[in-house]
């Protein structure tokens, strides 16, 4: 038998052309390109870009974007069944739930002709803002806001949230937030998914597998856990001693840590500065502050102290730009999801290209 891999730590278990991860020099490409590139493009043209391996032309993008702008209602039946739901649970249980509907929902869900998956596909992105939104507001009581046709996705997910047209800064923090969250090679979501596109099981399917992956405090779930611990610690003089206890009690720090990065996460860096020119037109610096103080006392202890390569992950600020841009906490993982949807269609594409079902041995102990 082969040595056993906890974790299956270091093991590669494909090729891919979709991303590549440099942990040592903090380098991330979709398709080959930096993701300081296509941080600035719109959300769709990344979105295409994973789906189709190829940046979209002007033509190509503007089909794209009406595609997915024709797609982002959910039908009538759908809302009344998510009214039925028993909102006292996650919203990412809930979002899992209505994703299962859209299948449900949807006739083409058990074809798999290159046709009905580029249309499952484009579905899918178009439809988890509106059921993000739709849900939350919900919860309160509140009617889901039509999605309006002249914003972007990102754009448009925050008003059918809110009902107010987001500021230009808040719309552009929105767009990167989902491309920076859009593809991160075999993370362990886009594993499940990949393992389940490999039984030939469908796009929804396997979507699904994908977010009850994202789910947990280790991986998607970071991000909420990152927002909860701003909260916590409710002073930046508070910051040391909140810190020390924790690592004292052997808890782990949300948003810190990386299975693959060495050194400063590279979504963490823009994330950073999208959240450093949110404090700055709020007007309020205390969550950038906050943040910003409990990386350089983690710098100290992770780094200096403990020589452990330990730095803010994509989660510590993309969690500071949540609190600017007044997201509720519950909705993080969600919205994480979002972004990622499109890196896990990628996926299962690329599976079902040049499939062989995933089935590692485990030994008898
Ligand atoms: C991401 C993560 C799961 C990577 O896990 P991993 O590769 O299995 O690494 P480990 O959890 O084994 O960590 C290695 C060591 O660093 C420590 N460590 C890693 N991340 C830490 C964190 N965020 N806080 C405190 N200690 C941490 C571990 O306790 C362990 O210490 P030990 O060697 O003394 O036992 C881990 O860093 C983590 O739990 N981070 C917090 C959750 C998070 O932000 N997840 C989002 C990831 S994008």
């Amino acid at each position: 038998m082969e040595e056993m891999k906890k974790g299956l730590e270091g093991v590669v278990a494909l090729d891919t052309k979709i991303s590549f991860i440099d942990g040592i020099q903090g380098i991330l490409m979709y398709r080959g390109i930096k993701i300081e590139e296509l941080v600035d493009l719109p959300y769709d043209a990344v979105s295409y870009l994973l789906i189709n391996g190829k940046l979209p032309d002007e033509t190509e993008l503007s089909e794209f974007s009406r595609e997915i702008k024709n797609n982002r209602n959910i039908n009538g039946k759908q809302i009344e069944v998510l009214k039925e739901f028993d909102f006292g649970f996650d919203a990412l249980d809930g979002l899992r739930t209505a994703i299962s509907c859209t299948a449900h929902f949807d006739l083409e869900n058990n074809y798999h002709s290159p046709d009905a998956n580029k249309n499952k596909s484009i579905k899918l992105v178009a439809k988890f803002p509106t059921i993000v939104a739709a849900l939350h507001r919900a919860s309160f009581n509140q009617k889901p806001i039509e999605p309006n046709e002249e914003l972007s996705h990102g754009a448009n997910f925050l008003y059918m949230l809110t009902g107010r047209i987001p500021t230009e800064l808040e719309a552009e923090a929105m767009e990167k937030d989902l491309i920076l969250s859009a593809e991160h090679e075999l993370n362990p979501s886009t594993f499940a998914l990949r393992i389940a596109a490999s039984t030939l099981s469908d796009i929804y399917s396997a979507v699904i597998c994908g977010l009850c992956t994202l789910k947990g405090p280790l991986h998607g779930g970071a991000r909420k856990g990152v927002m909860d611990m701003l909260d916590e610690v409710s002073s930046i003089e508070n910051v040391q001693s909140y810190v020390l206890g924790k690592l004292e009690r052997k808890e782990k720090i949300m948003g810190f840590g990386h299975r693959v990065y060495k050194t400063l996460d590279p979504r963490a860096r823009i994330y950073k500065d999208v959240a450093r020119r949110l404090s700055i037109e709020n007007g309020n610096s205390y969550w950038f502050d906050l943040a910003e103080e409990l990386e350089h006392i983690l710098f100290h202890e992770f780094v200096e102290v403990k020589g452990k390569p330990i730095y803010p992950n994509v989660d510590f600020y993309s969690a500071v730009v949540y609190k600017y841009l007044d997201i509720p906490a519950e909705l993080a993982t969600s919205i994480f999801a979002m972004g990622r949807v499109s890196g896990w269609i990628a996926h299962c594409m690329e599976q079902y290209d040049d499939n062989k079902v995933i089935r590692p041995r485990a030994h008898f102990v």
